[in-house]
């Protein structure tokens, strides 16, 4: 029988690889093996309760101070330890983070095939966002088959020189969860407290927003919040130590900001839904809020997701004070902008990805 492989080790792999983990396991066809690296640790485990989902390898690699080099090197030479242990026929990995580059390195050195989920994204500013522009387009380099999610991911990769018979579009499978998530009857405490007012959610977390940037960011969202008591803001903080210390030097005893830890994802897509708007650096925030009509401004210089910028959805505001403070100001009084940017569209796919990206692995896997 043929062995299919998925490795992922953060929050947003895992949120967008356990459809695909359940679809093929769904399929007796080929055998499913989960391998995570454990980059992230509470932010992963708490995705694998939600989907249900047991590794059968977990390389257990983060550490608090993690570097670059850290997670690179235990990948690499991890991934090396399982594949010689498992020998899969391919393996599959997501995304633009440092644990799908060191897989893709390593099953690139050990001869095993690489499928790329969520191929093709692109802002070519190999800076920015940093290090995961670089990732994916090493990663796709590498790739045997490449799941781009779009038409537009298609033709970068096309650009690129990538064969058309390798490249698959099959919308991005981060969209299959939210078919099951969102749900009318959904209670939380913090909802609660936020029912009187309008509903800001907030997340940041980019490498290259940490220090001044995500300054600049915290200080102008905090001055329209001052401007506007009908707004409440909820920020989930990402576990990142500099992200909290940030988060807390700006916002720490605001009475209508309120610091809290990440959620699970369940939670997390109803509170997106009960949002008014989003402030996010997130790039599966920019995914899920056209599908759920909810205006976004992306807080980054930046976007790989032009699909959402094209439907109205999403705002680049960019990451100086000024700008962050007038895009957020705008949208909080300006009515027509506000209701222009909130029509719900669907331009990552209809929630049926995994199943697409299993038939082509059944095919390509000549599985009956
Ligand atoms: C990583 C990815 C980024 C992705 C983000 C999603 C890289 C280089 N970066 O960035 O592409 O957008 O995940 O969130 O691959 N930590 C915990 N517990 C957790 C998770 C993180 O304590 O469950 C803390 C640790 O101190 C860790 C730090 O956060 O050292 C940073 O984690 P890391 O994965 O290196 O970077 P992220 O900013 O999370
Ligand atoms: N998310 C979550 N809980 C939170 C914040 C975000 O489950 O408290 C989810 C969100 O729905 C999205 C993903 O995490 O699917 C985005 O992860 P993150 O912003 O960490 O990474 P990025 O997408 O920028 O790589």
């Amino acid at each position: 029988m043929k062995k299919i492989m998925l490795v992922f080790g953060t929050r947003p792999e895992a949120i967008k690889m356990c459809p695909l983990v359940l679809e093929a396991r769904s399929r007796d066809c080929f055998e499913t093996i989960v391998c995570v690296t454990g980059q992230h640790r509470e932010m992963l485990d708490s995705v694998l309760q939600a989907f249900h989902v047991t590794p059968d390898h977990d390389l257990s690699i983060m550490d608090s101070e993690q570097t670059l080099y850290d997670i690179s090197q235990k990948v690499v030479t991890g991934i090396r330890r399982v594949i010689e242990s498992e020998k899969p026929d391919i393996t599959l990995v997501h995304g633009d983070t440092t644990t799908t580059f060191a897989a893709a390195v390593s099953c690139f050195y050990s001869g095993v095939p690489v499928g790329h989920v969520e191929a093709g994204l692109r802002t070519y500013n190999i800076r920015s966002p940093y290090p995961e522009e670089f990732n994916r387009q090493a990663v796709d380099a590498i790739a045997d088959l490449c799941f781009a999610p779009t038409e537009t991911s298609r033709e970068n990769l096309l650009r690129e020189g990538k064969r058309p018979d390798t490249i698959f579009v099959t919308g991005n499978t981060g969209i299959d969860a939210l078919r099951t998530t969102v749900r009318d009857d959904f209670k939380h405490p913090d909802l609660d407290w936020a029912s009187d007012s309008r509903l800001v959610i907030l997340t940041a977390h980019r490498r290259e927003n940490l220090g001044n940037p995500m300054r600049r960011i915290f200080s102008a969202i905090r001055r329209v919040v001052d401007e506007h008591p009908d707004l409440k803001v909820i920020y989930p903080v990402h576990l990142n130590p500099a992200v909290a210390e940030a988060a807390d030097g700006a916002f720490a005893g605001h009475p209508r900001i309120r610091l809290r830890a990440p959620l699970d994802v369940l939670s997390f897509h109803n509170f997106i839904a009960r949002s008014y708007l989003i402030l996010t650096d997130s790039g599966g925030i920019q995914e899920e809020a056209p599908s759920l009509g909810k205006p976004v401004l992306v807080l980054r210089d930046t976007t790989e997701r032009p699909e959402g910028v094209a439907a109205g959805t999403l705002k680049l505001a960019g990451t100086g004070e000024a700008a962050v403070y007038e895009s957020f100001k705008a949208l909080v009084t300006d009515g027509v902008l506000y209701k222009s940017m909130s029509n719900a569209s669907n331009p990552y796919g209809d929630g049926f990805s995994s199943k697409r990206i299993a038939d082509v692995l059944m095919k390509w896997l000549n599985c009956k």
